[in-house]
């Protein structure tokens, strides 16, 4: 067949994918244990959110995003991210209160595809709206490192930034526009038409920083709330032991963020793509987006990412036992003992096929079981062989003990 997956997409599949729904339902558990509440909001959105959430000069609104026009003739765009979405669905519900909402899936990006870059990406996050406190920063950082730490990825920096308020980026951007205009020939083409629309990207630029290296930062423009909110965010963490190194060239991809930036980067790693998450604050967004005032601050991390830079993760096996068909008569009498197995809760795999006994016994290894259940000449006595996969050591039981031996195990 020569249809193929688009360039940039992956197809999935067990058993990799079992690592996938783990990383899944361990940030689901954890964002609970946070307080967040799953959320769910469209894989397509008016083109408009994201031009004026995510930002127009920003490369992602400007190169990446996968814009169409539906039958309707209306702009609709993929969601490269989701936040924008998250803060829309908080504005169409009212936008009152305290809002902490977690989300998991796919966002889109028309990048240069690469290992740990995809067209089609999954992430994991959280957006907690309508607090303006530190706290509410610390809680979200906190977060993502024990992300990193239950999905096994070692070693990992949390590099954090203040890029102040409107008013204190107003400053640092007439300065930094100043200095950058006076070295602009030593600069790459991108950088240089990023002066006039948006020269805090510049910073962060790969292919010049050798020229920014002693540009003026962020930091050195914060106005004093700003930089009394840093110091809470900074000692907060210290508090709850989150180690973290200020990299004050950090200033994010995406136009919202105000005050706190942070991203997470292994160590083992120092490549462009090198972020295995990041996020920061964002009071601005939901008036950006015609709402009423609303601070919010939220992260998201990146699956793709996290799996190639874990160390691993034990899953232990991935069925309790497969139930091996000794001869074609026992299929039925197999068929039914599976049904009741799975009833019981108990992850039970069967191969109806009418295959060989060495065959099963094959399947049962690749489907990583943990325990072959024989349905043959024992079960006119109510009794099955039991064997443990692992050990290489089998019995007869009687059927009604199955579970029993199941537990033992
Ligand atoms: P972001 O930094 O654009 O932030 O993306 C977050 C993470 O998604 C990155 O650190 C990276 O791990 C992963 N990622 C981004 N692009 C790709 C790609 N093309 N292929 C693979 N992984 C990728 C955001 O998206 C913000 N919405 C985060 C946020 C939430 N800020 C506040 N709330």
């Amino acid at each position: 067949m020569d249809i193929r997956a688009p360039k940039g997409t992956d197809d999935i599949l067990p058993p990799e994918s079992h690592l996938w729904r783990h990383a899944v339902t361990t940030f689901d558990n954890l964002a609970q244990r946070y307080g967040y509440g799953l959320t769910l909001t469209p894989l397509f959105e008016q083109t408009e959110l994201f031009a004026r959430g995510v930002g127009e000069d920003t490369e992602v609104v400007e190169k990446q995003m996968y814009t169409f026009a539906d039958r309707k003739g209306r702009s609709l765009t993929l969601r490269p991210e989701a936040t924008a979405s998250v803060v829309r669905a908080y504005l169409s519900g009212g936008g009152d209160g305290v809002f902490k909402g977690s989300y998991s899936g796919p966002m889109f990006r028309y990048e240069r595809p690469q290992k740990g870059r995809r067209r089609q990406f999954y992430q994991v996050g959280v957006e907690y709206i309508g607090e303006a406190g530190p706290f509410a920063d610390v809680e979200v950082i906190e977060l993502g490192y024990r992300y990193l730490q239950e999905m096994g990825v070692p070693d990992v920096a949390v590099q954090l930034n203040s890029i102040g308020d409107v008013a204190d980026r107003q400053t640092f951007r007439t300065v930094l526009q100043e200095w950058l205009r006076e070295r602009q020939e030593l600069l790459s083409p991108d950088a240089r038409r990023r002066i006039e629309g948006n020269p805090m990207r510049v910073l962060d630029s790969k292919a010049d920083t050798e020229v920014t290296a002693d540009a003026p930062t962020p930091a050195e423009f914060l106005g004093s709330d700003s930089a009394a909110h840093f110091a809470v965010v900074r000692s907060g963490l210290e508090r709850i032991g989150i180690p973290y190194v200020i990299e004050p060239r950090l200033v994010r991809g995406l136009d919202y963020y105000n005050r706190t930036v942070f991203e997470y980067v292994p160590r083992q790693y120092g490549a462009a793509q090198s972020a295995v998450g990041g996020g920061g604050r964002y009071d601005g967004l939901a008036e950006v987006l015609g709402g009423r005032p609303t601070p919010g601050v939220g992260l998201a991390m990146g699956l793709d990412r996290i799996l190639l830079a874990s160390d691993g993760v034990d899953l232990g096996p991935l069925l309790d036992a497969f139930i091996v068909v000794a001869e074609p008569g026992n299929t039925s009498d197999a068929v039914g003992l599976a049904s009741r197995l799975r009833l019981e809760g108990w992850r039970i795999d069967i191969d109806p096929g009418g295959r060989s006994v060495k065959a099963q016994f094959r399947k049962a290894d690749k489907k990583d079981a943990r325990a072959a259940i024989v349905v043959g000449t024992e079960w006119v006595d109510n009794e099955v062989v039991v064997r443990d996969l692992a050990r290489g050591v089998q019995e007869v039981i009687p059927v009604e003990e199955i579970g029993q031996w199941l537990t033992n195990r």
